[in-house]
């Protein structure tokens, strides 16, 4: 089951979500064969694709486009196909939630509220679903143990690392194997790896010996010449593999690094970056000693020679990517790519467009949130933002002259601007005209609202006369009274629950509520617990959309996750390894007559093993 370090599937579990739509996969095939591009579609497309480090954005045509959240793929404004890695896609919701920490891809279902990890992060290893931080070990057992430790560690219960100069080693005191540059030194009781490099300045030895307590070097690292008069390594001019004595001129390679060509008079190795600034991508001509560049930095477009890459944004045409400096192929952020019979330009986004029309910017369609109006002053259409211009409304429209309107207000507002009803009146027609009430008040003939006078309680018809209570209370004789602990409703008996609160379960002797065991998520009616919890923690705060423009964000480790696994209905923590008493998963067993009523998929996680 532990092969690699970086990369354990579990294959043992099952997204039962993406089983039981066998017919997907036929359209992924569909959707595969149907979105191959012609070539030169794939390079405009590239040069307007949207990618950032968190991706997180679309290209719409006319500029790039926020998703629903970061952490989302997608190809329509506010939409959310797929997710990146370390998050999981909720179909329903088309949200992307943070997998537990440490997994790359994890899976969860309708009928379990804890998310499987299928593949954990380089540095863990996988146990059941769950990733547990595995420092630098590379086979650990069932029970939690390291078994197989990285290069340059010696494991001891677990993985430690090798003192320096060691390739590899028994124990703290016995190395095995020196590294490049470090020579053995044998005692009674210890054996270590010493520098061929012990002067300060001094590198490029590879293997050395101790001559009448002398050290004598032997050979070189590469890139470095051997001075075999004063036994010393002398490192050569930058990209060069091998070189003429540095310490004569004229400076003199002989052979090159990879990625490097040979200067014309031999006297240096030149890379593609520095012979052709801002290339990303080159190609070499040995012969003719020359890069060409095939393909240049974000901002940079190839010249018709193909010798250099030239800056796209020349400081006022606000280009972000071109082909050249006349065509853009994408704007800088607010500014929007609009092609007319002129060719491309860049336009200013004054007005919230999601796409324009004219050079003037005049919006076709507007942003997420925004409706499309005609603003008479500047006789143009443009987009208004619903919240901003009415207040207490939540969704707008448009009337037949093209002004903005309210479509829906908050509770205890009315119209198309949003006017406030009478008091404790939640739906209005007019300032008079109240529909219902806002809870605990009811609507008397006068067409005004006025309080129940029962506490806790929510709706009445008349004075004191409660029908419904808020929860925990019951109902009694048109008043409100306490339940018993744990209990949501109880009306009609207040000793007896008819439906009990969040992580409380009804008891099947005597009607009453207990707690679930602690971390319990379901239970059956003897208390025994079979789902427990997974305690995700994710700082939102790391979640953000990020420019290209900026460095590459770096984020704090997500805090551990708690996992916790059924064991004879309690729910145990899964310890770290480390600690020693890791009881997680390979102890987890069901109750067989419980277990025959769970859904076989549940059961595959369960007491899968
Ligand atoms: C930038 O390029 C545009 C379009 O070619 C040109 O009109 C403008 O004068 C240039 N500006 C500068 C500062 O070179
Ligand atoms: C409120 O609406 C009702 C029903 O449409 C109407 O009879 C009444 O005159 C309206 N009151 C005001 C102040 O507009």
């Amino acid at each position: 089951m532990f092969t690699n370090r970086s990369v354990t599937h579990a294959s043992n579990f099952i997204c039962f979500q993406t089983l039981n739509r066998p017919l997907d996969y036929q359209l992924m095939l569909f959707l595969l064969i149907t979105i191959v591009l012609s070539k030169e579609d794939q390079s405009i497309r590239i040069s307007q694709s949207c990618a950032t480090y968190l991706t997180g954005y679309f290209w719409n045509g006319q500029q790039c486009i926020q998703c629903k959240q970061p952490s989302c793929k997608c190809q329509k404004s506010q939409g959310c196909d797929t997710c990146l890695n370390q998050y999981y896609y909720d179909s329903t919701s088309q949200t992307c939630t943070p997998c537990p920490k440490g997994c790359i891809k994890c899976c969860k279902s309708s009928e379990l509220t804890q998310y499987i990890c299928t593949l954990c992060l380089d540095g863990y290893i996988m146990i059941n679903g769950v990733c547990l931080k595995v420092e630098a070990c590379t086979q650990i057992s069932i029970h939690g143990r390291c078994q197989k430790c990285l290069d340059k560690y010696y494991l001891q219960e677990s993985c430690y690392a090798c003192p320096e100069g060691c390739s590899a080693c028994d124990s703290k005191y016995y190395c095995t194997v020196c590294d490049d540059g470090y020579y053995m030194d044998i005692h009674e009781q210890s054996v270590s790896c010493l520098t061929c490099n012990p002067e300060e300045n001094q590198e490029g030895c590879k293997s050395c010996v101790l001559d009448q307590e002398q050290l004598v070097c032997q050979a070189c690292l590469d890139t470095y010449y051997f001075d075999q008069e004063n036994d010393l390594c002398l490192k050569c001019p930058v990209g060069c593999f091998t070189c003429q004595n540095p310490s004569q001129l004229p400076q003199i390679c002989y052979t090159c690094l990879t990625g490097f060509l040979l200067a014309a008079d031999d006297s240096y190795c030149e890379n593609c970056q520095q012979q052709i600034p801002n290339c990303m991508k080159c190609s070499t001509n040995e012969r003719s000693r020359n890069f060409q560049c095939i393909d240049c930095n974000n901002g940079y477009y190839l010249t018709q020679d193909s010798k250099s890459c030239q800056p796209c944004n020349n400081g006022s045409n606000n280009f972000r990517r071109c082909q050249s400096l006349t065509i853009p192929t994408q704007c800088i952020v607010g500014y929007l790519l609009f092609q007319d019979s002129n060719g491309y330009s860049c336009i200013l986004n004054t007005h919230d467009c999601y796409t324009i029309d004219n050079q003037q910017g005049q919006c076709k369609v507007c942003n997420f949130g925004f409706n499309l109006v005609f603003d008479t002053s500047l006789q143009m259409s443009i987009c208004k933002n619903c919240a901003e211009n009415i207040k207490n409304c939540i969704s707008c429209d448009v009337d037949t002259s093209k002004q903005l309107i309210c479509k829906e207000c908050t509770d205890g507002y009315f119209g198309n601007l949003c006017v406030q009803c009478t008091p404790n009146c939640q739906k209005c027609l007019n300032e008079t005209l109240c529909l219902t009430c806002a809870s605990g008040y009811y609507l008397d003939d006068l067409n005004k609202c006025q309080s129940c006078e029962v506490s806790f309680c929510l709706e009445c018809n008349k004075l004191k006369e409660c029908t419904k209570c808020e929860d925990n209370y019951g109902l009694v004789e048109s008043t409100c009274k306490p339940c018993l602990s744990g209990c949501q409703n109880c009306d009609g008996n207040l000793q007896k629950c008819n439906v009990c609160r969040d992580k409380y379960y009804l008891t099947a002797t005597d009607n009453n509520c207990k707690r679930y065991k602690e971390n319990c998520l379901a239970t059956n009616i003897n208390g025994y617990c079979y789902l427990c919890e997974t305690q995700i923690t994710f700082d939102e705060s790391q979640d953000l959309f990020y420019d290209e423009s900026e460095e590459t964000p770096t984020f704090d480790e997500q805090a551990d996750s708690q996992f916790y696994i059924s064991n004879n209905g309690y729910c145990l923590k899964c310890n770290d390894y480390i600690t020693g008493s890791f009881n997680c998963p390979q102890i987890c067993k069901v109750d067989e007559d419980f277990a025959s009523h769970l859904l076989p998929a549940i059961l595959i996680l369960l007491i899968f093993q």
